[in-house]
């Protein structure tokens, strides 16, 4: 794991040139999305970089890690929204390559099927990574198993409390999510985790001590060949 240390505008940019010279490469790259507030400004800066004519989403296809069960894909927090609203309807990525897990059995995306579709497609080139305060990656949270792929997960307290923020109260916030899991995660051929504020402090100090352990589901990408942490001063404020 590399990590660097620099101040978000910094960060959103540097992800966004990693993603630039990826698609230069390759223009028909998977990318792995991530929802959650710290992907948000490179998500900005790809809108930018799209409109100015420097990326070009037409052949990408994408998956995203996550997305709440019980709530309509058209609810304002669900994550097909968030993606929606922040990223998908300002570029032109072609709405049939965009994945987001459901539970819905009739979907193409649905949950037990999305592994073999991400195979099906080559893989994830680029994986895209928040991280929760007790160190959860996607939805897979404390005591999740390594080897788990996309599956069906109970939220534990800690997260139902973070996302309340985004709901008009703790009562609305989903207790199921499904979830690409830690092995589905660890497929990806290179992964960013974006690390930022002073929330985060303890968990980075945890992922940096590189001590493998379910506790700290983070903790896996250790063992990835591949990993870019990019942190901000106040999360790296433990180190
Ligand atoms: C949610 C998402 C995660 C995200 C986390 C942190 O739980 N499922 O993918 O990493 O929130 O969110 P934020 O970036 O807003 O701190």
């Amino acid at each position: 794991m590399e990590l660097k240390i620099m101040s978000k505008p910094e960060i959103y940019v540097a992800i966004k040139d990693e993603i630039q010279s990826l698609l230069r490469r390759k223009n028909n790259a998977v990318l792995g999305l991530a929802t959650g507030s710290s992907p948000i400004g490179v998500y900005d800066e790809l809108i930018k970089a799209y409109k100015e004519g420097d990326i070009d989403f037409s052949n990408v296809t994408t998956f995203n890690l996550d997305e709440y069960v019980g709530i309509s894909e058209d609810h304002n927090q669900s994550y097909h929204y968030f993606m929606n609203e922040h990223l998908f309807k300002h570029v032109n990525l072609v709405k049939s390559k965009t994945h987001v897990p459901s539970t819905n059995k009739d979907s193409e995306d649905y949950y037990q099927n999305y592994d073999q579709k991400i195979k099906d497609h080559g893989g994830i080139d680029f994986q895209i990574l928040g991280i929760g305060s007790n160190g959860h990656i996607a939805f897979n949270e404390p005591g999740t198993s390594f080897d788990t792929l996309t599956h069906e997960v109970t939220l534990k307290e800690s997260t139902i409390k973070d996302n309340s923020r985004f709901f008009n109260s703790i009562s609305e916030v989903p207790t199921k999510a499904v979830s690409m899991g830690l092995k589905s995660i660890m497929n990806a051929k290179h992964i960013v985790i974006i690390i930022t504020g002073s929330n985060k402090a303890e968990a980075l100090k945890r992922l940096m001590s590189k001590e493998v352990t379910t506790d700290l589901p983070a903790s896996i990408l250790c063992k990835h060949p591949s990993v870019t942490i990019y942190a901000d001063k106040e999360a790296a404020s433990l180190l």
